[in-house]
């Protein structure tokens, strides 16, 4: 998810050792804004008892699977459904993806895939098998959201008409497909909650990278399919290493509400939050539509109310308090207070958020960077400090003109009283 709107990947090493330096004593943290979940699964993979959160559904489920796992899945209910053969090498792809990401011998990661993870790949297998029409499937993703749907014509506000175009035909009849089995075995309890999240983890992780669109799914390709989209869809498993250190646990709610039910003790609180007016459970609607969609109740009345060009039902929409400028630091320190961990992490990125404004020629001045520097000054807290971290990446925001300077990404470290 290497697109997804303010993710921390890049900066990964660098939380790290900021944490290290400033926190040497914390032992549990709290990704509150978790996204992806890259941060959380670093700090898991160093050892901390980690949660994660996020408003995004499908935030959990990625969760649920990189931070909860405690042991492999065995699919011991779907031998029946096991192939050998493919004509992708999951084991192989499995291996490179592991030791990119874990610090793991190539011997361990090796006996680890062979002795455990033969039966996912089988099933992976099988799942990936699906490409055909089969006529026991109901279509929804081929019938909502592409082109050769029936169900898939939007109006937009401006007028403009057209039809949904997130999949290639093949994508969407396969991921129908997949989910066909999918829900069949989770209904009947053919698989458990983890070998569940497992697969729907994969899941999401392949619709980001063959849906028909710029990064977010706010808006699609609306006349073409791009070359991305049309590669066949591929399951490939999650890329998990299960070391004997903490499990991870993780919520998908509003932070404020995370943080008020205060059951959650931690001593150190990563805060990432939004800094724009950009709503992500909009951005993200079809993602946390595929994180459900096994478990709604009554699929028809759902997708009856999908609305919008972007073809999202309202009620999954949810409007965050940081994504408003006027509430953004009253919900800062509410949330800190009914957390109150003993040390704060802040990541603070200085383009253009709720505070910086500019015009082309104008000199570029972060005010952002101040309001947040004052608040940490506030009685709350009885050390503060911050560290730029300038790294020279893609800028999904960045607009010509708009000066390096300012899209530095800051941590800002605090400890409470
Ligand atoms: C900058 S992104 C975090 C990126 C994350 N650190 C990563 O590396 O992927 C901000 C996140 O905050 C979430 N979010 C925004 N408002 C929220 C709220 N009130 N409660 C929980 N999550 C929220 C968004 O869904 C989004 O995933």
């Amino acid at each position: 998810m290497e697109k997804y709107l303010g993710n921390k990947r890049v900066l990964l090493d660098d939380i790290k050792s900021f944490a290290k330096v400033n926190c040497p004593d914390a032992k549990s943290v709290l990704d509150i804004f978790s996204g992806t979940t890259n941060v959380a699964r670093m700090f898991k993979q160093e050892g901390y008892v980690t949660y994660s959160n996020d408003a995004n559904r499908f935030s959990q489920v990625l969760g649920k699977t990189y931070l909860g796992l405690s042991t492999y899945p065995e699919f011991e209910s779907l031998k029946s459904f096991m192939v050998n053969e493919s004509k992708f090498l999951l084991a192989d792809r499995l291996i490179k993806d592991l030791l990119k990401n874990y610090n793991i011998s190539e011997s361990e990661i090796r006996e680890l895939v062979d002795s455990r993870l033969t039966n996912s790949i089988r099933v992976f297998n099988f799942l990936n098998s699906l490409t055909e029409v089969l006529p026991f499937v109901t279509y929804t993703f081929l019938d909502y959201y592409t082109q050769y749907g029936t169900k898939s014509y939007f109006k937009s506000m401006r007028g403009t008409e057209g039809k949904r175009n997130y999949f290639s035909k093949d994508n969407a009849i396969k991921l129908d497909n997949i989910f066909y089995y999918l829900k069949s075995w989770y209904s009947s309890k053919m698989i458990s909650e983890s070998e569940y999240h497992f697969i729907l983890t994969s899941i999401i992780e392949e619709v980001v990278l063959v849906a028909n669109v710029n990064g977010t799914f706010h808006d699609f390709n609306r006349n073409k399919l791009w070359p991305n989209s049309l590669q066949d869809m591929y399951l490939k498993i999650p890329a998990v290493y299960i070391n004997s250190g903490p499990k991870g646990f993780s919520f998908c709610d509003d932070a404020l509400v995370v943080a008020s039910k205060n059951n959650i003790k931690v001593d150190l609180l990563y805060i990432d939050p939004p800094y724009n007016f950009r709503q992500y459970t909009a951005y993200y609607h079809l993602l946390n539509f595929i994180a459900c969609y096994a478990e709604i109740p009554d699929l028809d009345s759902y997708l009856d109310k999908l609305s919008f060009v972007r073809g999202q039902n309202p009620d999954d929409d949810f409007t965050s308090d940081f994504c408003f400028r006027d509430k953004f630091i009253h919900a800062l320190d509410k949330m800190v207070c009914d957390v109150d961990p003993k040390y704060i992490i802040m990541s603070y990125y200085g383009g253009r958020n709720h505070w910086n404004h500019w015009s082309k020629g104008e000199e570029l001045q972060d005010f952002g960077f101040n309001i947040v520097q004052d608040y940490f000054q506030s009685d709350r807290y009885c050390e503060h400090s911050y560290s730029s971290i300038v790294k020279l990446r893609q800028n999904y925001q960045s607009r010509v003109g708009e000066k390096k300077k300012i899209i530095d990404e800051y941590l800002f470290f605090a400890k409470l009283n």
